[in-house]
């Protein structure tokens, strides 16, 4: 097979760890992906600023229109970020009937419904892998892993931002600022760290899970948010003193009449493994009726662990892009007299 030419929207942290990524690992992912996989086209803000890349060979543009229109890239990556433009240009790489991997969960969370149904009108796909949970590949966990399980409740630490400000509150001592500012500079926090901080990244992340893990549409509006930035030194302290780890979760379950999502800081008694989940790192409990409890755990944020979960739906990609796009498989596959009552509970 010819190589497989890649547009790449977006040169920061997560595009120049994905560059980095296949460069360093090309002949394993040739060989799983039975062709070779090349950056050809790729699109940045300001393309003097400092990478953490090689750009050798790979054509350089400020236009992400032009990656996505250009006739010589198959498949387009978006890791820019941000609502606009990136949903503008996902929806016209669709149309063109070129697959899609984001990292975008702001995006999927909120337009998910319509770009599914798009890709699957034009015969592709959009893979986003990477927007939950970073390099723990926990979308592929629950849809292919636990397919034959009738998902209950989920609950996670799946925002690395935040982790890591309550990891480094409790055993440093540190200011909630002081910590926020770090995790910014190594490149773990939204543009807007808000976005960490009060919950809605997390939030987002949330009703990804549970569309895959419930078989629902993405409702968004309907996760109940609080953030953990009215937390004080002193609160992660003592609940420590008093043998629990205070941890920003986001929780899903299922009950009999309607679908429950909350993300919230939540007491855990320090012996439980999610509350030994420290630092940038991510973890997600998943219990399925046929295997019980599932605990998936790695880097929830950063440059190489973002760019894993992007490659290994490259792979994908690549893997699939010549199976016959009748017979693709719906992203969500809802359940629609499941879904068309059930409510969400309120808390
Ligand atoms: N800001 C996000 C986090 C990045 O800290 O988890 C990964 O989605």
């Amino acid at each position: 097979l010819p190589p497989l030419r890649v547009g790449l929207l977006g040169l920061g942290t997560v595009g120049g760890g994905v560059v980095n990524v296949l460069t360093r690992n090309a002949e394993d992912i040739a060989r799983r992906s039975g062709r070779r996989i090349d950056v050809v086209h790729a699109s940045a803000r300001n393309l003097g600023a400092p990478r953490i890349c090689p750009l050798n060979g790979i054509l350089l543009t400020t236009n992400p229109m032009d990656v996505v229109e250009n006739p010589n890239v198959d498949v387009i990556i978006e890791v820019m970020g941000g609502m606009t433009p990136a949903s503008m240009l996902i929806r016209r790489a669709l149309e063109l009937g070129k697959p899609v991997i984001t990292a975008n969960k702001a995006l999927i969370a909120h337009e998910g419904n319509e770009l599914f149904a798009l890709a699957q009108a034009k015969g592709t796909v959009v893979a986003f892998e990477a927007a939950v949970a970073g390099g723990i590949p926990i979308i592929k966990a629950i849809r292919e892993g636990l397919a034959g399980n009738r998902i209950e409740w989920l609950a996670g630490i799946i925002n690395g931002t935040g982790n890591f400000i309550l990891t480094a509150m409790r055993d440093e001592g540190r200011s909630f600022n002081d910590v926020l500012a770090e995790a910014q500079k190594l490149g773990y926090a939204e543009a807007d760290p808000t976005f960490d901080v009060e919950g809605i990244d997390a939030a987002h992340k949330l009703s990804i899970l549970a569309a895959i893990a419930f078989g629902m549409p993405l409702k968004f509006d309907s996760v109940y948010t609080e953030g953990i930035s009215a937390l004080k030194t002193e609160d992660v302290r003592y609940a420590r003193e008093l043998g629990y780890q205070i941890k920003h979760l986001g929780f899903a379950r299922r009950h009999e009449n309607g679908v429950e999502m909350r993300v919230h800081p939540t007491l855990i008694p320090e012996r439980r493994l999610l509350a030994n989940v420290d630092g940038v790192k991510n973890a997600v409990l998943v219990w399925g009726d046929a295997v019980g409890p599932t605990l998936y755990y790695g880097a929830g944020a950063g440059a190489d662990p973002t760019a894993s979960a992007v490659v290994a739906d490259l792979v994908d990609v690549a893997r699939t892009l010549t199976a016959d796009p009748n017979h693709r498989v719906p992203h969500l596959a809802v359940v629609p007299d499941q879904v068309s009552d059930l409510p969400i509970l309120s808390m």
